[in-house]
């Protein structure tokens, strides 16, 4: 007999089922036999369970002999990245009915020229592996992009390589570059998988928090987040979730650390399109002496509104790119064949596409700051990207999170709280991300939701 309460118990499809309080305490009737129960820290082994449920796929009576004891088999390192706060959120807002505006991805497609150019890769048979480094199509295209934009010469056969999503190649670069023990700067908030990542890699994370309302860079802070052991510079700009534009002067600042120590500067410049108010995304590899230290990160799924085709990729020097192609060969080898050569028509469209995906995100920025305010919280009115974050406290908040789980029954919205996205959780204690990404009628009805929360 064991007395155990709300412990994940492996049942016999080898899947994970939860023991409600209680019921391990009966005693499990004849020819069920042995099972072994886990919790959280401990295993129990030869504990007579009975089942949590009579349907007979639930059955989790197991054998001793058949099951030995693994303890967690997740490595120390990963430990602490389990479920996010993310898929609460967005399971909260599907078992609610709410408007999930917890997730970053555009509910409309992006150019028909690209999506065309998609269906007929398929139906061409584009649809087997894609060279390692990508199609030398976009391979081209994606140094045409940075020629044309942004006036840098890139080398598309030395010195870029196409990746699964922007993801890939954030994690491509940081195994690549980081031993054991290596320190990387980064700000907070930081978009999550640069905490899971620098883990992954072994690598210290050290960081640097940008505060409400205008996530200025904290000079004494940066400083002091240098040391003889800094490798990289993990930046992002702008900036997931502030919405923030890097100002040249904060650039400078950065780079200027960098040189320093000798750190090289990852960039993840995924919204460097998604700017508004004629506002300007300086790319760190256009700044003096920075070219040779730069690994410039950015993705077709974001610029096109397509995040599900992952098609990302990373220039910057030979060495660092040849570094990266190592790890990324046995992370994905390859990924998004049919969908290479789409992106790389849509690299090449007119200065109009680009412009007018902006300009129609700048006005759902526009709107949902306006129902925020009007709803009662203190806005930081984002400059780029698709999130706004918001402060709650004037509602009468003290914890976003607790915040956050409410607000489908208070109003029929899902956000997510931003201490999710930092170290440093008081920092951002009643903070709020909200997307805008989202079609006007699914803005608008967000709109006169939130407008629930100044009266309950
Ligand atoms: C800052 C930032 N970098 C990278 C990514 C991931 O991009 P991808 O979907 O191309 O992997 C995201 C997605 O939300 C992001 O916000």
């Amino acid at each position: 007999m064991v007395s155990l309460s709300f412990v994940p118990v492996i049942h016999e499809a080898g899947g994970i089922a939860i023991l409600v309080p209680g019921v391990c305490e009966r005693t499990p009737p004849e020819g069920i036999g042995t099972a072994v129960v886990r919790t959280r820290h401990t295993t129990v082994r030869d504990a007579r369970i009975p089942p949590i449920c009579p349907k007979a796929d639930l059955w989790f009576a197991h054998r001793t002999a058949s099951l030995p004891d693994m303890g967690n088999p997740l490595v120390a390192r990963m430990r602490g990245f389990g479920t996010t706060i993310f898929a609460e959120m967005s399971e909260l807002a599907r078992s609610t009915g709410a408007i999930n505006l917890g997730q970053g991805f555009p509910d409309t497609d992006g150019p028909r020229e690209m999506l065309d150019a998609a269906i007929d890769a398929i139906n061409s048979g584009r649809n087997q592996y894609p060279p390692g480094a990508g199609f030398p199509e976009l391979l081209d295209a994606i140094a045409e992009h940075q020629r044309r934009f942004y006036g840098l010469s890139v080398d598309p056969a030395r010195e870029v390589l196409v990746t699964a999503g922007a993801t890939e190649a954030i994690a491509a670069v940081i195994l690549g570059l980081c031993e054991p023990g290596d320190e990387v700067v980064t700000f907070e908030p930081y978009y999550d998988c640069y905490a899971a990542t620098i883990a992954l890699a072994g690598g210290v994370r050290r960081t640097s928090m940008l505060r409400f309302p205008d996530f200025a860079v904290d000079e004494v802070s940066l400083r002091a987040a240098f040391s003889s052991r800094t490798r990289l510079v993990l930046l992002n700009t702008p900036h997931n979730p502030t919405g923030k534009v890097f100002s040249r002067a904060e650039l400078d600042l950065i780079c200027s650390l960098a040189r320093e120590h000798d750190a090289w500067v990852v960039t993840d410049e995924v919204y460097e399109h998604l700017v508004f108010d004629g506002a300007a995304h300086i790319p760190v590899a256009t700044l003096p002496d920075m070219a040779d230290r730069t690994i410039t990160i950015s993705s077709g799924g974001k610029t096109f509104s397509a995040t599900g085709w992952k098609v990302g990729w990373l220039h910057g020097p030979p060495d660092a790119v040849a570094a990266a192609r190592t790890v990324k060969q046995f992370l994905t080898f390859v990924a998004s064949g049919p969908f290479q050569p789409a992106v790389a028509l849509a690299l090449g469209l007119d200065d109009k596409i680009y412009r007018g995906l902006a300009s129609s995100l700048q006005a759902k920025r526009d709107l949902l700051c306006e129902g925020l305010s009007t709803a009662g919280l203190a806005v930081a009115r984002p400059a780029a990207t698709y999130f706004v974050i918001a402060d709650a406290a004037p509602l009468g908040a003290s914890d976003a999170v607790d915040f956050c789980r409410q607000m489908p029954a208070r109003c029929g919205v899902v956000g997510v709280p931003v201490s999710a996205f930092c170290d440093d959780k008081d920092a951002a204690r009643t903070l709020v991300r909200f997307a805008f990404c989202k079609r006007d009628a699914v803005l608008n009805e967000a709109v006169v939701r939130l407008s629930a929360l100044t009266a309950s």
